[in-house]
């Protein structure tokens, strides 16, 4: 019998696809549906989620369907813009709209953009917030630093090395959450 295909999200820290984080997710689901998966971007800029705590977000119907969207996927591509030496304000209040009831036993793979030179503060940082929800987050990891300069016109990273991390980082995190699928 033919396998359910994993379904993956993406997840960017920044709005629109035409951000770098936008343009790094868009990238990676790209791979990540070249590799059999069923992707799905949560577009912050059609769908955008309350802040955390403001007026009325406890009913805000978009974030009940974010959580379903969350708890229907195996795993998560997440970009963040470093924001003053970690994740952007958007990118963790993304994050907490969600629980371990929904993302816990999941997997997920971690990247970040930097103005400057590449490091791995963000990283660092939302590898210890998946590790709160429960989340599994695969040992390889993207930095693109001078970000800028980062894209040629199609949206394809001019680096090639950059460009092979984030085909492994894709690819072990379809092969980690295919892993926990059939242990279960
Ligand atoms: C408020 C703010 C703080 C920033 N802090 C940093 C930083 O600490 N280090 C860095 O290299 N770049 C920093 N930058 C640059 C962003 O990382 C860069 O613009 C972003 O990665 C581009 O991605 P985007 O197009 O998705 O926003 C900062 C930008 C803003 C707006």
């Amino acid at each position: 019998m033919e396998e359910t295909p994993l379904r993956i999200m993406g997840l960017s820290g920044s709005y629109g696809k035409s951000s770098k984080n936008g343009m790094l997710v868009d990238l990676a689901l790209k791979k990540a549906a070249e590799l059999g998966a069923d992707v799905v971007y949560w577009d912050l800029t059609e769908e955008p989620l309350p802040l955390i705590g403001a007026e009325g977000c406890w009913s805000d119907p978009i974030t009940k369907k974010f959580q379903e969207e969350a708890s229907n996927c195996d795993g998560f591509l997440v970009s963040s813009p470093e924001y003053h030496g970690t994740m952007s304000g958007v990118m963790k209040n993304t994050f907490d709209w969600v629980y371990e009831k929904h993302v816990g036993g999941k997997v997920f793979g971690l990247m970040a953009t930097l103005g400057g030179m590449e490091n791995s503060n963000t990283l660092n940082h939302m590898r210890i917030m998946v590790r709160w929800l429960h989340g599994i987050a695969v040992t390889q990891q993207l930095a693109i630093g001078h970000v800028k300069e980062a894209f040629d016109e199609e949206g394809n990273l001019v680096d090639e090395d950059s460009n092979k991390r984030l085909q492994s980082l894709v690819e072990s995190v379809l092969d980690t959450a295919r892993m926990y699928r059939n242990s279960k």
